[in-house]
């Protein structure tokens, strides 16, 4: 399991010491929530914070983009330095040519899917993904409760790129914490995002060895 720590739950007055956290507890990406206020009722980060977490680590940043027109927006996230971006599904007519975009720029695709939307519409976009983000919870906000139809969502998506030849990873996002991350590593999700449960607890360097402890195959 690959974790990436979700910046929109640490201190947004301090987001280099949030980054700084994810280097000491070992995290793999960094996950950068992009709200527009349009496609989710909610307003985070633009192309010039993550120019500047760019400068901060060289973790890999795993950008969400929750925003109405991706189009418009993507390449000024491209130029800022992403190393993965997911578009949502129900935001992007035209999915493959962004996902081609994305890629052209040497960049991860990935495509978002929000809790109500079937992983199956995406069974002729998967040559061009690199990875899903199947969303756990409703998008626009982190410390939500974990919806578990997601776990069956994952389920039938190795299933669908297994049948179809065509790899893609798995990447889970929205209420995990520790009572959930064994079940959601069994559900085949290899990227879990976590946000709440590690940057609002008393310890998230702790919490973090935690949440591996439980994703570890062995305690699956
Ligand atoms: C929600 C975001 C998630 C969220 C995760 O729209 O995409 O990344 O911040 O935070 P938790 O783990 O607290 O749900
Ligand atoms: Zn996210």
């Amino acid at each position: 399991m690959r974790l990436a720590p979700s910046l929109i739950a640490a201190d947004f007055a301090d987001l280099a010491g949030g980054v700084a956290l994810c280097e000491q507890g070992g995290a793999d990406l960094v996950h950068v929530d992009v709200m527009d206020g349009h496609f989710v009722p909610n307003l985070t980060i633009g192309p010039p914070v993550v120019k500047a977490l760019r400068r901060r680590t060289r973790l890999p940043l795993d950008l969400h983009l929750m925003v109405a027109n991706p189009d418009r927006l993507l390449d000024d996230y491209l130029a800022a330095g992403a190393d993965r971006v997911a578009v949502h599904w129900e935001a992007a007519p035209h999915l493959d040519r962004l996902l081609e975009r994305i890629r052209r720029a040497g960049v991860q695709a990935g495509v978002a899917v929000n809790p109500a939307t079937p992983v199956e519409l995406l069974v002729d976009a998967l040559p061009r993904l690199d990875y899903v983000l199947v969303m756990s919870v409703n998008p626009g906000f982190s410390g939500q409760a974990f919806l578990p139809g997601a776990l069956d969502k994952a389920r039938r998506l190795k299933r669908l790129s297994e049948i179809s030849g065509t790899p893609v990873e798995i990447e889970m996002d929205g209420g995990i914490d520790r009572d959930n991350m064994a079940r959601v590593v069994a559900a085949g999700v290899d990227v879990c995002v976590v946000g709440s449960a590690i940057f609002a607890a008393g310890d998230p360097l702790a919490m973090m060895s935690e949440l591996r402890e439980r994703a570890r195959p062995e305690t699956v």
